[in-house]
């Protein structure tokens, strides 16, 4: 089993989910509630923590996406497992915790614009630009991981182990 190697602490990822929180709200006009669409599962911590470090009042719901491959590498066909409730006129915020290839947010930007809602800003708390299969453009970045790294923690898992660290860790063949 490989052994995970912090990478980026808790401190550090808390000081950037401020500063994503307070670019974020002043991406969204005033007196109107965001409506926070975490992915699931990996995202779940980092929508925990966006939504407290927001200054102002959202609604949340979910999505799950799966993209069927083998190990740590993606087939390319994702599949919407579970969508997100509609979002006609809502000015909706998806929130990733990693992109990768990019086919996962482009998958469900895809199902959401159909719905028309007022604005769609991406946010995810990293990502891995050079691995890149589509030209889906993500608003705001928490961290830059190098294309060769499989990160976990922080929500992030490797075969479903992992997720509870509250920092990110780089796992390290042993
Ligand atoms: P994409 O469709 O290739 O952008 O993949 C996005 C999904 O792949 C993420 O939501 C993660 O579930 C998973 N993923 C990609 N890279 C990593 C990694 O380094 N660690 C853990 N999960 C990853």
């Amino acid at each position: 089993m490989p052994t995970p190697t912090p990478l980026i602490s808790a401190e550090q990822i808390q000081a950037r989910v401020g500063e994503l929180a307070t670019a974020l709200a002043h991406r969204i006009p005033d007196g109107e509630p965001p409506h926070l669409i975490g992915v699931l599962k990996g995202g779940f911590m980092f929508l925990a923590d966006l939504v407290r470090a927001l200054p102002r009042p959202v609604t949340v719901d979910f999505a799950r996406l799966a993209s069927y491959g083998t190990g740590t590498t993606s087939s390319g066909e994702v599949q919407l497992l579970t969508a997100p409730h509609p979002v006609r006129d809502r000015h909706v915020v998806v929130v990733e915790d990693i992109v990768d290839t990019g086919l996962t947010l482009e998958r469900l930007r895809r199902h959401l614009l159909a719905d028309r809602p007022r604005s769609l800003t991406t946010v995810a708390l990293l990502d891995k630009p050079s691995r890149r299969r589509s030209d889906v453009t993500i608003d705001l970045v928490g961290f830059t991981v190098e294309a060769d790294r499989f990160v976990v923690g922080y929500g992030l898992d490797l075969d479903q182990h992992h997720r509870q660290l509250p920092y990110i860790a780089v796992l390290d063949p042993s």
